[in-house]
Formats: structure tokens, C-alpha cells, sequence
């Protein structure tokens, strides 16, 4: 009798560990999201349905919600939107190549916040803001056009590509930086139609 209490014992121990794994791997349910995102500096749940209208329904922003893998990298179409993008909101203090002006650089591999080195990271920066200068930019981006952001960001990159853990494997096989004086023709193929004028 003693022997089976004993056995009990240990399957609900078991049983509560078994518990206890797997709500640790549940996320927490965002508002719409499989991916919670949070506030670069406070650590705050975003929500990403605020800010402004539209380019939240696209298959690449959808599978970015659910899984925080950027479709956009290395898309040509979406390069030479993201690189409109930057140019209109990030490059003044950023500079023309992420080089770093006001802002830090963000064409190397140093990051003040490490998340950053991760797409969902860099979404959350730029939905959200950080500190002072670096404002959320969730009201004149949509997650759509944040995602050519990131795929341009990315394209910048001239630090080791061991280190651009954004990358696949493939990916990284295949990368070519950013060449200067390079531009992508309007009706280049891809995921990414024309920005509206
Ligand atoms: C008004 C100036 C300004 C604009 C516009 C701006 N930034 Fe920033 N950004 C900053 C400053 C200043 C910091 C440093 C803030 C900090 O360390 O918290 C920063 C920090 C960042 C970081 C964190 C870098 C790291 O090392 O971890 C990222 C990423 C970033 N900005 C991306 C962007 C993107 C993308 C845009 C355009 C959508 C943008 N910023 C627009 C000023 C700006």
C-alpha cells in the first residue's frame, strides 16, 4: 500500500513537470498573433494591430506574425521598396547606409539590444521605438512595409556573414551585400508590387 502512494506520488510529480514544460512553451496568446512581440527597452507586450491601417493581411506579414520568419529577405521587389522606406524614415539619422548618424549604425554586427539581431527583434524596435530620438514608427509604417525595412536593413549588412543569424543557411551561401551605386528596376519580379506614388 505504502509502495503504490509512493508510485502515485512520483507519477504526479512527473505529471506536474510534463504540466509546467509545457506552459512554458505555450506562448503567451497575443491579440492576433502566434509571435508576442514587446517593447525593445520595457519589455511590453506590443500590440500590432495599432498604429497604421493596412499591410497586416499580406501571406508574408501573416507567416511573420505566426512564426517570425521574414519572407522578404533577399526579394529584389521588396529591397527596392525597403530601400524607399528607409530612405523616407530612417535614413536621416541613420544614415544613407545604416552606417550610423544620429542614430547607431545598423549595417555592422554590434547591437546595443541584442534582439535586434533576430527579425522579430528589429520588428519590435521599429513598431515599438527604443530610447529617446527612436520613436515607435508603427504610425507611418505598416508591418507589411516594416518587413521591407528589415529585408533592406539586412541588405546592408557588411559585417561577417557567420554572424547574420537573420540568414538561412542557404541564405548565407548565397549572400551578396549591398553594392554601391546598385538599384532594382521598377517591375523587378517578386513579392513586393510598387510602392503607391
Ligand atoms: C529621429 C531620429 C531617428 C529616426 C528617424 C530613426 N531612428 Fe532608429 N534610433 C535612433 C536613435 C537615437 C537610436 C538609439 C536609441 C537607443 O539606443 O535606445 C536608435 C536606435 C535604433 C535601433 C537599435 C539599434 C541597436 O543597436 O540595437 C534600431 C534597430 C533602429 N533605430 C532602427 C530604425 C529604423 C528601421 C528606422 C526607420 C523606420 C529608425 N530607426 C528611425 C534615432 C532614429
Amino acid at each position: 500500500m505504502r509502495e503504490s502512494h509512493g508510485i502515485l506520488a512520483i507519477c504526479l510529480s512527473f505529471a506536474a513537470v510534463l504540466g509546467g514544460v509545457a506552459a512554458l512553451a505555450q506562448p503567451a496568446a497575443g491579440p492576433q498573433t502566434g509571435f508576442v512581440f514587446r517593447n525593445t527597452v520595457t519589455g511590453e507586450q506590443l500590440n500590432v494591430a495599432e498604429g497604421k491601417e493596412g499591410g497586416r493581411d499580406t501571406p508574408a506579414v501573416k507567416q511573420f506574425f505566426q512564426s517570425g520568419n521574414n519572407a522578404y529577405i533577399d526579394d529584389k521587389s521588396c529591397l527596392r521598396n525597403g530601400e524607399s522606406l528607409f530612405a523616407t524614415s530612417c535614413s536621416g539619422c541613420h544614415g544613407h547606409l545604416a552606417e550610423g548618424k544620429l542614430g547607431p549604425g545598423l549595417n555592422d554586427n554590434y547591437w546595443t539590444y541584442p534582439a535586434n539581431t533576430e527579425d522579430t527583434g528589429l520588428f519590435a524596435t521599429i513598431f515599438g521605438g527604443a530610447n529617446g530620438m527612436m520613436g515607435p514608427h508603427n504610425e507611418n509604417l505598416t508591418p507589411d512595409e516594416m518587413l521591407q525595412v528589415i529585408a533592406w536593413i539586412r541588405h546592408l549588412y557588411t559585417g561577417p556573414v557567420k554572424d547574420a543569424v537573420w540568414l538561412t543557411d542557404a541564405q548565407k551561401k548565397n549572400y551578396t551585400p549591398y553594392k554601391q551605386g546598385e538599384t532594382f528596376p521598377k517591375d523587378v519580379k517578386g513579392q513586393c508590387p510598387p510602392l503607391a506614388e
